[in-house]
């Protein structure tokens, strides 16, 4: 299946699931080649991004290593394309370009391209397009990512996409990374099979939490607790899919109560930006869903705490120190997996595995 064999409303309506197919490469057990939500990644792909990039990071620790990793990717250039803020995301995805030697280019604010002389979103794109041979793109808007995906494999030039945020709807390589991170905090203590992840924060607009959830499901018996004041409680789209999964899930607004039965506790921020009217999250009472050293107190020893960045005021900030304070780790975690992704992407996987280093 292919997308240029589909016109964008037919391929718009279609489910997720049925949408995978169309982003996958011919060859057999390729990764995928738009990278666009959580679902297009099953257990076997996470497996082998996670050991990828492990070798990377490995490999990367010696200088010629790290040499050999630059060379890579000499011959590619990506373009980041974020029109929404970004620190992480935007320097983990360059860093992973660097890492693998990957040139880049950059548009981080629509006010400086031609955007602002009211050029359409599809014509930026295939500008892009013309010059690089990736695009890493973040947009407020949902399904954009989709959309020029699909205009780019309808055009002269196909280069993959690879979705770095959009809308409140999806970050697929932020629950990659969130991914390793559990995945790592679990492998010599049982892996993360059977674990129960508690939710906590603004779960109805924090796009994270849809990709990450999504991607928990891949793993076998792995328990969800959402916590969260019901104004910004956790979707009915993502319950319905844990529900079709099969998957145990809780709702809760008791943050103490479900650190005791965590093995991992994932806050959030409040996604005020998408507030309808200035102020309105403000309105909201979110004292109870911040995590201090009392919560600290009350998780499991081999426990972790994650948080995708930025924080406010979720976590305090006198728990940073404690081994089981999992976000900095994470973070740079990021920047492995997106150099894993990006290797994959261009079909590096098994040369980075079986190379000498
Ligand atoms: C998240 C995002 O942009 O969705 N940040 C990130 O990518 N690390 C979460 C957030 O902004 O709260």
């Amino acid at each position: 299946m292919k997308l240029t064999e589909i016109g964008w409303n037919e391929f718009k309506a279609l489910s997720l699931d049925e949408k995978r197919p169309y982003l996958e490469r011919e060859e057999k057990d390729s990764l995928p080649y738009h990278t666009l939500f959580a679902q297009q990644f099953d257990r076997g792909v996470l497996e082998r991004l996670c050991a990828l990039a492990n070798r990377i990071r490995f490999i990367n620790k010696s200088r010629e290593g790290a040499l050999y990793l630059k060379s890579i990717l000499a011959h590619k250039r990506a373009m980041l394309y974020f029109s929404q803020p970004s620190s992480r995301t935007f320097l983990s995805h360059l860093a992973a370009c660097q890492i693998l030697g990957v040139t880049t280019g950059s548009v981080r604010d629509a006010a400086t391209s031609s955007e602002f002389k009211g050029e359409s979103k599809e014509d930026s794109i295939r500008t892009f397009s013309s010059y690089f041979d990736m695009i890493i793109m973040r947009s407020p808007e949902q399904g954009l990512a989709e959309k020029m995906a699909w205009e780019l494999s309808n055009s002269s030039r196909s280069i993959p996409i690879i979705n770095a945020g959009s809308g409140k709807d999806q970050h697929p390589t932020q629950a990659l990374l969130d991914i390793y991170t559990l995945v790592r905090s679990f492998e010599n203590n049982g892996g993360l099979d059977g674990r129960t992840v508690v939710f906590c924060g603004d779960l109805l607009r924090g796009r994270t939490v849809r990709s990450l959830s999504y991607l928990l499901t891949r793993f076998k018996s792995v328990k969800q607790i959402f916590v969260a004041p019901d104004e910004l409680q956790v979707p009915s789209d993502v319950t319905a899919t844990l529900e079709e999964n099969s998957v145990e899930f809780e709702i809760s607004s008791d943050l103490k109560d479900a650190v005791k039965k965590a093995d991992a506790v994932y806050m959030t921020r409040i996604q005020d930006e998408w507030d309808a009217s200035k102020g309105a999250s403000a309105r909201i009472d979110t004292s109870a869903f911040k995590f201090n050293e009392e919560h600290l107190a009350l998780l499991k020893k081999e426990g972790c705490l994650l948080h995708p960045l930025p924080r406010r005021d979720e976590i305090s900030t006198s728990c940073d120190r404690d081994p089981r304070a999992m976000y900095w780790r994470q973070m740079r975690n990021g920047m492995w997996i997106r150099a894993a992704l990006i290797a994959a992407t261009f079909g590096y996987e098994r040369e980075i595995m079986t190379c000498g280093y």
